[in-house]
């Protein structure tokens, strides 16, 4: 694969500024967004005289975690414009988390919010080997999800060629693909799968493509996928990571001549990790729950929001500032299985360990008794469809998952093409066990 590193040149100065310019530029910035919330968001102002604390206090940047947490049920309670800090005239786009129980949480961005997510969603398009004058093909959904328009803006603020394909209608994906010949893809790891389906039921080989990246995101993927994706295209795979609340892609990215985890843009970002159960601020290199205060954001700013996602901080590599490890998953997401906790990321890395398998996977739990069961519906390859080797593949993944994630799971191997494909963030756990 080509070697994407970017001139040093073409990064913007705070990239590879020093700890010390970086922290000088959060501290300015932290004690702005405060004092913004705290007078602006009546929900801010009760938070902070509930737990005692006044935008001066913070003194340093450690003095954050003297203030109190903010949630997604804080988003909800406020629904829908209760957490904005300036006018709804002032308000220039909507969008929504794609929550699937109860109401969806809003957000929103003033005119400069948004000219700020797209410089920084065209910084993380440099950071993965996109360059102007790319053409770009966006398959990430258009609309209330922040994927689509914000992969859209950051692409055309870069310079390059956007083709706003959104997600779903795979065949037309395809031959845009081959007419168009876009040098970046920007889409759900898991409906790349279903664009490499839709290549190869075409007969028309992937790595003769045009395509040398793809930014891939919105949803956990392993390493294990990567090698699979980079292999199959000839492309390189980098990881874009971002959450509505906070901004929608782009809030911290992978470098491509790296790939050692996504660097946080934390000159508008301040990331922390915390204890999710005592809610203690814990050092870098820990493992955690991502915490963000936004450092910049006009309409909606963010104090101290719980993400559930789960990862450490790691120091900066090919950029100054601090990385976080790939997601391996969501606290909401953690199935407890018979006392043993399991994400499916790793129910992923086993099933690509096994060469008889393709990477369409969803898991189903469900209960007999006091049991609870967990079965892994999975795909054959086309090479393996007989009885025979689908069996010897069932029992090979039966035995990686039991001896590496330590828990017994059926497995149903089934035909190609028999797993639900995704369009863009792929379900991946069914859950039918009797609700409580
Ligand atoms: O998924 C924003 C986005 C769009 C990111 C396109 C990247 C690309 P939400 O719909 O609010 O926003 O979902 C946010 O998705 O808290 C994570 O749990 C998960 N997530 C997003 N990116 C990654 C990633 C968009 N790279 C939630 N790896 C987050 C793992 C991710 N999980």
């Amino acid at each position: 694969m080509l070697d994407l590193t970017p001139d040093k040149a073409s990064l913007e100065p705070i990239e590879i500024a020093s700890r010390d310019e970086i922290a000088a530029t959060q501290l300015s910035r932290m004690k702005w967004s405060l004092a913004h919330a705290y007078e602006n968001v009546p929900h801010y102002r009760a938070s902070f005289d509930e737990k005692g604390v006044h935008p001066d206090d913070l003194k340093t940047l450690s003095d954050l975690s003297k203030f109190p947490f903010t949630t997604k049920h804080d988003l909800r309670d406020n629904y829908p414009f209760g957490m904005f800090a300036v006018p709804r005239d002032k308000i220039a786009r909507l969008h929504g988390s794609s929550g699937t129980t109860g109401k969806p949480t809003v957000v929103g961005y003033t005119a400069r919010d948004i000219d700020i997510w797209s410089d920084l969603v065209a910084r993380s398009i440099r950071a993965s080997g996109g360059r102007p004058g790319d053409i770009v093909h966006v398959a990430y959904g258009y609309g209330l999800f922040t994927g689509g328009l914000g992969a859209h803006y950051g692409a055309e603020r870069l310079g390059c060629t956007v083709v706003p394909v959104s997600g779903g209608m795979t065949e037309r994906q395809v031959s845009l693909i081959d007419d168009f010949k876009p040098r970046v893809i920007m889409v759900t790891p898991s409906y790349m799968l279903s664009i490499l389906d839709e290549f190869r039921r075409k007969g028309i080989d992937p790595r003769e493509s045009s395509l040398a990246v793809g930014i891939f995101g919105a949803e956990p993927w392993t390493n294990s996928m990567r090698s699979e994706i980079e292999q199959a295209f000839d492309m390189h795979a980098v990881d874009i990571y971002g959450l509505s609340e906070i901004m929608g892609p782009g809030v911290a990215n992978e470098c491509v001549e790296t790939k050692d985890g996504l660097h946080i843009w934390e000159d508008h970002f301040y990331p922390e990790i915390i204890d999710p159960v005592t809610g203690e601020v814990l050092p870098d290199g820990e493992m955690g729950e991502l915490v963000f205060t936004t450092l910049s954001k006009e309409a909606l700013p963010m104090v101290r929001y719980r993400t559930r996602d789960l990862t450490r901080l790691l120091p900066g590599t090919a950029r100054s500032m601090r990385r976080m490890e790939k997601i391996t998953g969501r606290s909401d997401d953690m199935i407890i299985l018979r006392g043993v906790n399991v994400f499916p990321t790793q129910i992923e890395e086993q099933i690509l360990k096994c060469a008889g398998l393709a990477p369409h996977f969803q898991i189903e739990l469900s209960r007999t008794g006091r049991m609870d069961d967990m079965t892994v519906h999975v795909e054959c390859t086309l090479a393996a469809a007989d009885a025979e080797a689908r069996a010897a593949s069932a029992r090979e993944l039966a035995h990686h998952i039991k001896s590496t994630v330590g828990v017994s799971a059926r497995i149903d191997v089934t035909e190609p093409g028999q797993v639900a494909r995704s369009e863009g963030k792929a379900k991946r756990v069914v859950d039918n066990r009797p609700k409580a």
